[in-house]
């Protein structure tokens, strides 16, 4: 069960960044939860950060036929980017959108996100652990999967 875990533009300066929105924990903190979650669930999870849009969309196409599932908190790029939706769509990898923060508490724009209509469901609001829950999302996907197939 492989599983890809992206984040995009900003989210390297977790523990710095407004803190009040997006706690105090760290990209590699969050990054060290999920993998001994994963460890737990027996999937493997490897990680991508991008501050440019180009390469995540390129990280997205690459991860066809690697990777089961795909956990993306795409950032900013969630409220503008049809590429990354596109990117998505295009190899058909079940994706879990997960945010950090609730994104509909918060300013209007950040209300309407790209990722949403492609993506298998959308977990927002739980802080870190928004990833763990996406990650156990994805694994119910992988299996279910599975279990379609026998
Ligand atoms: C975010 C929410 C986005 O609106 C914002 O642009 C981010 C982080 C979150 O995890 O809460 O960069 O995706």
């Amino acid at each position: 069960m492989k599983i890809l875990v992206i984040h995009g533009p900003n989210l390297n300066l977790l523990g710095k960044r407004e803190p009040d929105i997006y706690g105090t924990f760290t990209l590699d903190d969050i990054n060290g939860r999920i993998t001994a979650l994963a460890r737990e669930l027996g999937a493997d999870v490897s990680f991508f950060q991008s501050n440019h849009e180009g390469e995540l969309v390129q990280k997205i196409q690459d991860a066809m036929g690697v990777y089961q599932a795909i956990v993306i908190n795409p950032g900013a790029y969630t409220h503008t980017s049809v590429a990354l939706r596109d990117a998505l769509s295009s190899t058909g990898i079940p994706a879990v959108e997960t945010h950090i923060s609730n994104v509909y508490k918060r300013e209007e724009f950040r209300r309407h996100s790209y990722i949403a209509g492609v993506a298998a469901g959308q977990i927002t609001g739980f802080g870190a652990d928004s990833y763990l829950l996406a990650l156990r999302a994805a694994v119910g996907i992988i299996k279910s999967g599975a279990e379609k197939k026998r």
